[in-house]
Protein backbone atom coordinates (compact mmCIF):
# COMPACT_ATOMS: atom_id res chain seq x y z
CA UNK A 1 0.00 0.00 0.00
CA UNK A 2 1.24 3.67 -0.62
CA UNK A 3 1.78 6.16 2.16
CA UNK A 4 -1.48 7.39 0.61
CA UNK A 5 -3.61 4.75 0.41
CA UNK A 6 -2.76 4.20 4.32
CA UNK A 7 -3.78 7.64 4.48
CA UNK A 8 -7.25 6.68 3.20
CA UNK A 9 -7.72 3.73 5.32
CA UNK A 10 -5.97 5.53 8.27
CA UNK A 11 -9.36 8.12 7.61
CA UNK A 12 -11.90 5.27 6.81
CA UNK A 13 -11.03 3.62 10.02
CA UNK A 14 -11.35 7.25 11.95
CA UNK A 15 -14.55 7.32 10.72
CA UNK A 16 -16.02 3.90 11.91
CA UNK A 17 -14.78 4.66 15.37
CA UNK A 18 -17.36 4.34 17.59
CA UNK A 19 -18.22 8.13 19.78
CA UNK A 20 -20.22 6.96 22.96
CA UNK A 21 -20.10 3.85 24.90
CA UNK A 22 -24.04 3.43 23.39
CA UNK A 23 -22.51 3.13 19.98
CA UNK A 24 -19.74 0.79 21.28
CA UNK A 25 -20.87 -2.54 20.48
CA UNK A 26 -20.66 -6.07 22.49
CA UNK A 27 -18.10 -6.32 25.24
CA UNK A 28 -21.04 -6.04 27.89
CA UNK A 29 -19.15 -6.04 30.86
CA UNK A 30 -16.52 -4.14 30.23
CA UNK A 31 -19.14 -1.48 29.16
CA UNK A 32 -21.00 -2.05 32.04
CA UNK A 33 -18.33 -1.37 34.48
CA UNK A 34 -17.31 1.54 32.88
CA UNK A 35 -20.55 2.88 32.91
CA UNK A 36 -20.48 2.74 36.64
CA UNK A 37 -16.92 3.91 36.91
CA UNK A 38 -17.48 6.92 34.97
CA UNK A 39 -21.39 8.02 36.18
CA UNK A 40 -19.98 7.53 39.93
CA UNK A 41 -16.84 9.65 38.85
CA UNK A 42 -19.55 12.36 37.23
CA UNK A 43 -21.40 12.76 40.71
CA UNK A 44 -19.27 13.32 42.33
CA UNK A 45 -17.76 16.10 40.11
CA UNK A 46 -14.38 13.79 40.10
CA UNK A 47 -11.75 13.14 37.28
CA UNK A 48 -12.37 9.01 36.87
CA UNK A 49 -10.12 6.65 38.05
CA UNK A 50 -7.13 5.28 35.77
CA UNK A 51 -8.13 3.14 33.53
CA UNK A 52 -6.59 0.15 32.39
CA UNK A 53 -7.82 -1.40 28.55
CA UNK A 54 -5.97 -4.96 27.67
CA UNK A 55 -6.48 -7.22 25.26
CA UNK A 56 -5.30 -8.23 21.38
CA UNK A 57 -5.41 -5.15 18.59
CA UNK A 58 -7.91 -3.80 16.73
CA UNK A 59 -10.76 -4.55 19.85
CA UNK A 60 -11.53 -0.89 20.85
CA UNK A 61 -8.97 0.14 23.24
CA UNK A 62 -8.01 3.28 21.61
CA UNK A 63 -12.03 3.77 20.80
CA UNK A 64 -12.61 3.30 24.56
CA UNK A 65 -10.18 6.16 25.60
CA UNK A 66 -11.74 8.40 22.93
CA UNK A 67 -14.97 7.05 24.43
CA UNK A 68 -14.06 8.04 28.25
CA UNK A 69 -12.75 11.32 27.02
CA UNK A 70 -16.12 11.86 25.29
CA UNK A 71 -18.11 10.58 28.55
CA UNK A 72 -16.85 12.84 31.09
CA UNK A 73 -16.63 16.00 28.82
CA UNK A 74 -12.89 16.07 29.42
CA UNK A 75 -10.13 17.15 27.12
CA UNK A 76 -7.88 13.93 25.72
CA UNK A 77 -4.10 14.30 25.51
CA UNK A 78 -2.55 11.00 23.25
CA UNK A 79 0.47 9.41 23.76
CA UNK A 80 2.34 6.27 23.58
CA UNK A 81 4.91 4.38 25.41
CA UNK A 82 8.03 4.18 22.67
CA UNK A 83 7.24 7.91 22.13
CA UNK A 84 7.85 9.26 25.72
CA UNK A 85 12.10 8.41 25.37
CA UNK A 86 12.77 10.85 28.20
CA UNK A 87 10.98 11.44 32.03
CA UNK A 88 11.57 14.80 30.17
CA UNK A 89 9.04 14.15 27.66
CA UNK A 90 6.58 13.18 30.15
CA UNK A 91 6.85 15.77 32.63
CA UNK A 92 6.19 18.04 29.89
CA UNK A 93 3.14 16.38 28.92
CA UNK A 94 2.17 15.76 32.57
CA UNK A 95 2.51 20.07 33.42
CA UNK A 96 0.47 21.05 30.43
CA UNK A 97 -2.14 18.82 31.50
CA UNK A 98 -5.59 21.03 32.87
CA UNK A 99 -7.97 19.47 35.87
CA UNK A 100 -9.98 16.52 34.66
CA UNK A 101 -8.12 15.79 31.30
CA UNK A 102 -7.68 12.34 29.90
CA UNK A 103 -4.11 11.19 29.24
CA UNK A 104 -3.85 8.37 27.21
CA UNK A 105 -0.73 6.47 26.74
CA UNK A 106 -0.89 3.61 24.22
CA UNK A 107 1.19 0.16 23.99
CA UNK A 108 1.90 1.51 27.82
CA UNK A 109 4.09 -1.66 28.11
CA UNK A 110 6.77 -0.43 26.45
CA UNK A 111 7.50 2.84 28.66
CA UNK A 112 10.97 3.35 29.43
CA UNK A 113 11.25 2.47 32.94
CA UNK A 114 12.78 5.78 34.15
CA UNK A 115 10.09 7.27 32.86
CA UNK A 116 7.82 5.00 34.05
CA UNK A 117 9.14 5.42 37.78
CA UNK A 118 7.83 9.70 37.20
CA UNK A 119 4.14 8.24 36.61
CA UNK A 120 4.27 6.14 39.79
CA UNK A 121 3.65 9.78 42.29
CA UNK A 122 1.76 11.27 38.91
CA UNK A 123 -0.86 8.91 39.28
CA UNK A 124 -1.05 8.41 42.90
CA UNK A 125 -0.28 11.65 44.64
CA UNK A 126 -1.27 14.00 41.39
CA UNK A 127 2.45 15.20 42.16
CA UNK A 128 5.55 15.56 39.59
CA UNK A 129 9.15 14.69 41.22
CA UNK A 130 12.05 16.62 38.89
CA UNK A 131 15.61 16.60 39.65
CA UNK A 132 17.57 19.89 38.50
CA UNK A 133 21.16 19.58 37.86
CA UNK A 134 23.50 16.12 38.40
CA UNK A 135 26.01 15.15 41.14
CA UNK A 136 26.09 16.80 44.37
CA UNK A 137 24.60 20.19 43.18
CA UNK A 138 21.32 18.05 42.10
CA UNK A 139 17.93 19.02 43.94
CA UNK A 140 14.56 17.74 43.61
CA UNK A 141 11.67 19.97 42.68
CA UNK A 142 7.87 19.20 43.53
CA UNK A 143 5.13 19.97 41.15
CA UNK A 144 1.78 19.89 41.95
CA UNK A 145 -0.33 18.58 38.89
CA UNK A 146 -4.18 18.73 38.42
CA UNK A 147 -6.06 15.96 38.57
CA UNK A 148 -6.54 14.23 35.97
CA UNK A 149 -7.48 10.56 34.49
CA UNK A 150 -4.41 8.25 33.22
CA UNK A 151 -5.76 6.23 30.57
CA UNK A 152 -3.55 3.25 29.58
CA UNK A 153 -3.74 0.55 26.25
CA UNK A 154 -1.79 -2.99 26.10
CA UNK A 155 -1.65 -5.04 24.24
CA UNK A 156 0.63 -7.37 26.27
CA UNK A 157 -0.46 -6.59 30.20
CA UNK A 158 1.38 -9.56 31.71
CA UNK A 159 4.91 -7.04 30.88
CA UNK A 160 3.50 -3.99 32.70
CA UNK A 161 5.60 -3.75 36.34
CA UNK A 162 3.53 -4.21 39.30
CA UNK A 163 4.11 -0.98 40.57
CA UNK A 164 2.39 0.20 37.48
CA UNK A 165 -0.53 -2.03 37.12
CA UNK A 166 -1.15 -1.37 41.18
CA UNK A 167 -1.89 1.95 39.90
CA UNK A 168 -4.69 1.31 37.68
CA UNK A 169 -8.54 1.97 39.23
CA UNK A 170 -9.94 -0.54 36.97
CA UNK A 171 -8.74 -3.02 34.72
CA UNK A 172 -10.85 -3.75 31.65
CA UNK A 173 -9.72 -6.96 29.27
CA UNK A 174 -11.33 -6.99 25.99
CA UNK A 175 -12.09 -10.35 24.37
CA UNK A 176 -12.45 -11.33 20.92
CA UNK A 177 -15.92 -10.39 19.33
CA UNK A 178 -18.76 -13.06 18.85
CA UNK A 179 -20.09 -13.65 15.25
CA UNK A 180 -23.35 -11.67 16.06
CA UNK A 181 -21.65 -8.53 17.60
CA UNK A 182 -19.61 -8.34 14.65
CA UNK A 183 -22.54 -8.23 13.12
CA UNK A 184 -23.78 -5.31 13.92
CA UNK A 185 -20.39 -3.62 14.36
CA UNK A 186 -19.76 -4.27 9.70
CA UNK A 187 -24.23 -3.27 9.94
CA UNK A 188 -23.29 -0.08 11.52
CA UNK A 189 -19.75 0.69 9.27
CA UNK A 190 -21.50 0.03 6.66
CA UNK A 191 -23.97 2.52 7.42
CA UNK A 192 -21.99 5.19 7.46
CA UNK A 193 -20.15 4.01 4.34
CA UNK A 194 -23.24 3.87 2.53
CA UNK A 195 -22.35 0.39 1.20
CA UNK A 196 -25.56 -1.88 0.35
CA UNK A 197 -24.86 -4.98 2.54
CA UNK A 198 -27.85 -7.89 3.52
CA UNK A 199 -27.87 -9.87 6.49
CA UNK A 200 -26.25 -12.76 4.77
CA UNK A 201 -23.44 -10.59 3.42
CA UNK A 202 -22.97 -9.37 6.68
CA UNK A 203 -22.90 -12.43 8.47
CA UNK A 204 -20.33 -13.53 6.25
CA UNK A 205 -18.11 -11.24 6.96
CA UNK A 206 -18.30 -10.91 10.22
CA UNK A 207 -17.78 -14.82 10.73
CA UNK A 208 -14.65 -14.30 9.00
CA UNK A 209 -13.47 -11.22 10.83
CA UNK A 210 -11.09 -13.23 13.50
CA UNK A 211 -13.58 -11.92 16.35
CA UNK A 212 -12.29 -8.43 15.88
CA UNK A 213 -13.56 -5.04 14.64
CA UNK A 214 -10.64 -3.78 12.86
CA UNK A 215 -10.42 -6.86 10.96
CA UNK A 216 -14.04 -6.49 9.80
CA UNK A 217 -14.08 -2.88 9.29
CA UNK A 218 -10.90 -3.66 6.75
CA UNK A 219 -12.73 -6.82 5.19
CA UNK A 220 -15.88 -4.98 4.64
CA UNK A 221 -14.08 -2.48 2.70
CA UNK A 222 -12.64 -4.75 0.57
CA UNK A 223 -15.82 -6.66 -0.11
CA UNK A 224 -17.49 -3.21 -0.87
CA UNK A 225 -14.50 -2.54 -3.50
CA UNK A 226 -14.69 -6.34 -4.94
CA UNK A 227 -18.26 -5.91 -5.12
CA UNK A 228 -18.30 -2.60 -6.68
CA UNK A 229 -15.75 -3.86 -9.38
CA UNK A 230 -17.11 -7.23 -10.11
CA UNK A 231 -20.64 -7.05 -9.59
CA UNK A 232 -23.24 -4.65 -9.06
CA UNK A 233 -22.35 -2.69 -5.86
CA UNK A 234 -24.35 -4.58 -3.35
CA UNK A 235 -22.78 -7.12 -0.61
CA UNK A 236 -24.72 -10.17 -0.09
CA UNK A 237 -24.09 -13.49 0.70
CA UNK A 238 -22.25 -14.53 -2.79
CA UNK A 239 -20.52 -11.44 -3.25
CA UNK A 240 -19.38 -11.77 0.31
CA UNK A 241 -18.18 -15.05 -0.24
CA UNK A 242 -16.15 -14.20 -3.83
CA UNK A 243 -15.13 -11.23 -1.98
CA UNK A 244 -13.03 -12.80 0.75
CA UNK A 245 -11.94 -15.73 -1.07
CA UNK A 246 -10.13 -13.08 -3.50
CA UNK A 247 -8.40 -11.59 -0.81
CA UNK A 248 -7.06 -14.75 0.32
CA UNK A 249 -9.22 -14.96 3.69
CA UNK A 250 -9.84 -18.52 3.94
CA UNK A 251 -13.62 -20.08 5.62
CA UNK A 252 -12.82 -19.83 9.04
CA UNK A 253 -11.19 -16.24 8.21
CA UNK A 254 -7.36 -17.29 8.56
CA UNK A 255 -5.72 -15.08 6.34
CA UNK A 256 -2.50 -15.20 4.37
CA UNK A 257 -0.35 -15.09 7.36
CA UNK A 258 -2.31 -17.02 9.75
CA UNK A 259 -1.58 -20.27 7.47
CA UNK A 260 2.13 -19.16 6.89
CA UNK A 261 2.37 -19.97 10.48
CA UNK A 262 0.39 -23.38 10.38
CA UNK A 263 2.14 -24.31 7.57
CA UNK A 264 5.38 -23.66 8.77
CA UNK A 265 4.32 -25.44 12.00
CA UNK A 266 2.75 -28.42 10.07
CA UNK A 267 5.41 -29.65 8.31
CA UNK A 268 8.87 -31.62 8.97
CA UNK A 269 7.03 -34.31 11.71
CA UNK A 270 5.65 -31.14 13.53
CA UNK A 271 8.76 -30.59 15.84
CA UNK A 272 8.48 -27.28 18.20
CA UNK A 273 9.24 -23.92 16.59
CA UNK A 274 10.85 -21.13 18.69
CA UNK A 275 8.90 -17.78 17.97
CA UNK A 276 12.22 -15.85 16.37
CA UNK A 277 12.68 -18.60 13.59
CA UNK A 278 9.08 -18.98 13.12
CA UNK A 279 9.02 -15.30 12.58
CA UNK A 280 11.45 -15.70 9.93
CA UNK A 281 9.85 -18.44 8.36
CA UNK A 282 6.69 -16.42 7.58
CA UNK A 283 8.76 -12.88 7.52
CA UNK A 284 6.98 -11.06 10.06
CA UNK A 285 8.60 -9.37 13.32
CA UNK A 286 8.78 -11.57 16.23
CA UNK A 287 6.60 -9.12 18.10
CA UNK A 288 3.54 -9.17 14.98
CA UNK A 289 4.07 -12.91 15.19
CA UNK A 290 3.18 -13.25 19.51
CA UNK A 291 1.15 -10.17 19.49
CA UNK A 292 -1.30 -10.36 16.31
CA UNK A 293 -1.43 -13.82 15.21
CA UNK A 294 -0.77 -16.03 17.66
CA UNK A 295 -3.69 -15.06 20.28
CA UNK A 296 -6.32 -15.86 17.87
CA UNK A 297 -5.04 -19.13 16.73
CA UNK A 298 -4.63 -19.96 20.54
CA UNK A 299 -8.26 -19.25 20.63
CA UNK A 300 -9.17 -21.52 17.50
CA UNK A 301 -7.32 -23.94 19.16
CA UNK A 302 -4.69 -24.37 16.08
CA UNK A 303 -1.89 -23.42 18.51
CA UNK A 304 -0.36 -24.01 21.69
CA UNK A 305 2.91 -22.24 23.31
CA UNK A 306 5.08 -25.18 24.88
CA UNK A 307 8.57 -24.92 26.55
CA UNK A 308 10.33 -26.27 23.56
CA UNK A 309 8.23 -23.73 20.81
CA UNK A 310 5.20 -23.30 19.15
CA UNK A 311 3.56 -26.61 17.98
CA UNK A 312 0.16 -27.24 15.80
CA UNK A 313 -2.95 -28.69 17.46
CA UNK A 314 -4.28 -32.13 15.53
CA UNK A 315 -7.51 -29.09 14.45
CA UNK A 316 -4.71 -27.07 12.72
CA UNK A 317 -3.57 -29.94 10.53
CA UNK A 318 -6.79 -30.86 10.01
CA UNK A 319 -7.51 -27.36 8.96
CA UNK A 320 -4.22 -27.38 6.78
CA UNK A 321 -5.58 -30.57 4.54
CA UNK A 322 -2.46 -32.30 6.49
CA UNK A 323 -2.32 -35.67 7.73
CA UNK A 324 -1.05 -35.69 11.03
CA UNK A 325 2.05 -37.52 11.47
CA UNK A 326 2.64 -40.26 14.13
CA UNK A 327 5.51 -37.94 15.75
CA UNK A 328 3.36 -34.48 15.85
CA UNK A 329 0.79 -36.74 17.33
CA UNK A 330 3.03 -38.52 20.19
CA UNK A 331 4.07 -34.83 20.55
CA UNK A 332 0.36 -33.48 21.43
CA UNK A 333 -0.06 -36.74 23.29
CA UNK A 334 2.45 -35.72 25.77
CA UNK A 335 2.02 -32.19 25.94
CA UNK A 336 -2.12 -32.91 27.29
CA UNK A 337 -0.24 -35.71 29.88
CA UNK A 338 2.38 -32.87 31.33
CA UNK A 339 -1.03 -30.70 31.43
CA UNK A 340 -2.98 -32.77 33.05
CA UNK A 341 -0.09 -33.41 35.62
CA UNK A 342 0.11 -29.88 36.54
CA UNK A 343 -3.47 -29.62 37.17
CA UNK A 344 -3.02 -32.40 39.54
CA UNK A 345 -0.82 -31.55 41.42
CA UNK A 346 -2.41 -27.97 41.64
CA UNK A 347 -5.55 -29.20 42.70
CA UNK A 348 -4.13 -32.52 45.30
N1 LIG B 1 -16.96 -2.15 20.08
C1 LIG B 1 -16.83 -1.61 18.88
N2 LIG B 1 -17.91 -1.21 18.19
C2 LIG B 1 -17.76 -0.70 16.94
N3 LIG B 1 -16.58 -0.53 16.32
C3 LIG B 1 -15.48 -0.89 16.97
C4 LIG B 1 -15.54 -1.43 18.28
N4 LIG B 1 -14.29 -1.70 18.69
C5 LIG B 1 -13.48 -1.35 17.69
N5 LIG B 1 -14.18 -0.88 16.64
C6 LIG B 1 -13.65 -0.47 15.34
O1 LIG B 1 -12.38 -1.09 15.20
C7 LIG B 1 -11.37 -0.13 14.95
C8 LIG B 1 -10.17 -0.49 15.78
O2 LIG B 1 -10.40 -0.22 17.13
P1 LIG B 1 -9.28 0.45 18.07
O3 LIG B 1 -8.36 1.28 17.25
O4 LIG B 1 -9.98 1.12 19.18
O5 LIG B 1 -8.54 -0.85 18.57
P2 LIG B 1 -7.29 -0.99 19.56
O6 LIG B 1 -7.68 -2.02 20.56
O7 LIG B 1 -6.87 0.33 20.03
O8 LIG B 1 -6.17 -1.63 18.61
P3 LIG B 1 -4.55 -1.53 18.77
O9 LIG B 1 -4.16 -2.47 19.87
O10 LIG B 1 -4.05 -2.04 17.43
O11 LIG B 1 -4.20 -0.11 19.02
C9 LIG B 1 -11.98 1.22 15.31
O12 LIG B 1 -11.60 2.21 14.42
C10 LIG B 1 -13.47 1.00 15.20
O13 LIG B 1 -13.89 1.35 13.92
MG1 LIG C 1 -5.14 1.41 19.63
Amino acid sequence: MSAEDIALEDQAELSLRPRTLAEFVGQAQAKEHLAIVLEAARRRNQPADHLLFAGPPGLGKTSLATIVAAEMGAGLRVTSGPTLERSGDLASLLNGLNEGDVLFIDEIHRLPRQVEEVLYSAMEDFQLDIMLGKGPTARSIRLELPRFTMVGATTRSGLISGPLYARFGHVARLDYYTAADLCSIVERAATILGVTIDGAGAAEIARRSRGTPRVANRLLRRVRDYAEVRGNGVIDFQAARDGLSVFDVDDLGLDRVDRAILSALCNRGGDPIGLSTLAIMVGEAPDTVEEVYEPFLIQMGFLRRTPRGRVATQAAWQHMGVDLPDTARSLLEALDEDRQDASRTLFD
